[in-house]
């Protein structure tokens, strides 16, 4: 198994890469109560830069984008110098940092924001979910709607958010638009009962993402954006329909995101290969696949099929810091402790041993 095509060098917007591998965003819940990112996420991503791409965990763009406890944030002064050290940590490696942008929509509770206030999201419709809170799991509310106004607001927040990105030296952002968060709810038919532009037909549910995405690439530049979708991911209570309705709904949506010239398209793919390939056939730059639970066996499957360019990877880099090593070497992989994924300190989150003083 030498998984070849990994260990090619590619160019994606203005960040040289030299393999294929990259690391997946990872929510950990480790920075400081104000969302700042302290030494120790530092040292996290740091002990991963040979990833080369490293994808941050969502960090929130603004206060009502929180959704769960010690979430990192991306908008004071203090979020910009705590990851000025993480990308400081990461570009000392070789690496580059994205810091995904990721506004947790109705999968919020009170309890786990800054504010303690109801959760924003499309329409007001719980996701039913139960989440973790200081507290126990909790159910999550019944959210407030946007009205057009706030929406207004929350682009701005994202504006801002990609801003203090690169003000802290990030590399560049990649926009949540997957795996249940607000831009999902934007996307999915069951969680989008608006009335307005924002909502009913294809093009209307699709809007909010993409003047999301014109509003960042246009801060920052397109070539320092990338975004993430998840069509038909189930998760935070969306149902988007049938295959066919799920077509219509990302065929229009990553058309008008193609436009954009961003630096990538990062899907977090649930099966549907002739959709992937259609994606393939439209967007204009990288394309970066992620299915859930590959073995690594399979982790060039989706390059070498000609649908991606990029192939991030998830547990494997949470639990070695040095997988890339360990894929060139074709040695064992650090199993992944479940007990310490979300929040903690050190323990499971910087003490995983690398290859030379593995046991
Ligand atoms: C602990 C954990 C936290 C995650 N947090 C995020 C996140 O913040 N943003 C996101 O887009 N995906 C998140 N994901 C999904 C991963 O990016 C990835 O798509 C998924 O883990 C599948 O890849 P894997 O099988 O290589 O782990 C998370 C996954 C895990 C395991």
């Amino acid at each position: 198994m030498t998984l070849t095509s990994l260990w090619q060098p590619f160019s994606l917007g203005r960040v040289e890469l030299s393999h294929r591998l990259a690391m997946a965003p990872m929510t950990r819940n480790r920075a400081n109560a104000d969302g700042t990112p302290g030494e120790l996420v530092a040292r996290y991503c740091g002990q991963r830069a040979t990833l080369g791409l490293l994808i941050t965990e969502g960090a929130q763009p603004s206060a009502d984008g929180q959704g769960y406890a010690n979430t990192p944030g991306i908008y004071t002064p203090e979020h910009i110098a705590g990851w000025r050290k993480v990308s400081d940590a990461v570009h000392a490696g070789g690496g580059a940092l994205f810091i995904q942008l990721m506004h947790a929509g109705r999968i919020s509770h009170p309890d786990n924001t800054p504010h303690g206030r109801q959760p924003v999201a499309p329409s007001a419709i719980s996701a039913g979910v139960d989440i973790a809170t200081a507290s126990g799991r909790q159910q999550v509310p019944v959210p407030r709607e946007l009205s057009v106004q706030d929406i207004a607001a929350v682009i701005a927040e994202f504006r801002h958010a990609a801003a203090s990105a690169i003000a802290a030296g990030a590399d560049g952002v990649e926009i949540h638009g997957a795996n249940g968060y607000l831009l999902h709810q934007f996307l999915s038919p069951n969680s989008n009962r608006r009335s307005d532009a924002y909502g009913g037909s294809v093009e209307n549910r699709s809007r909010f993402v993409i003047e999301v995405a014109r509003a960042v690439a246009e801060e920052i530049g397109a070539d320092r954006v990338g975004i993430r979708l998840s069509p038909s991911m189930p998760l935070g209570g969306l149902e988007e329909g049938d295959v066919a309705d799920v077509r219509a709904q990302y065929r229009h949506l990553v058309g008008e995101l193609a436009g954009l010239n961003l630096a990538y398209l990062h899907l977090h793919h649930v099966g549907d290969d002739e959709l992937l390939q259609s994606f393939r056939e439209a967007w204009p730059t990288a394309v970066l696949v992620v299915r859930y639970g590959r073995t690594r066996e399979q982790l060039a499957a989706d390059i070498d099929a000609g649908f991606a360019d990029i192939a991030p990877v998830g547990r494997l880099a949470l639990a070695n810091p040095d997988v890339v090593e360990r894929l060139r070497a074709e040695a064992p992989m650090n199993e992944l402790d479940p007990a310490t994924i979300y929040g903690g300190g050190e323990s499971g989150y910087t003490d995983y041993p690398v290859l030379a003083n593995a046991n």
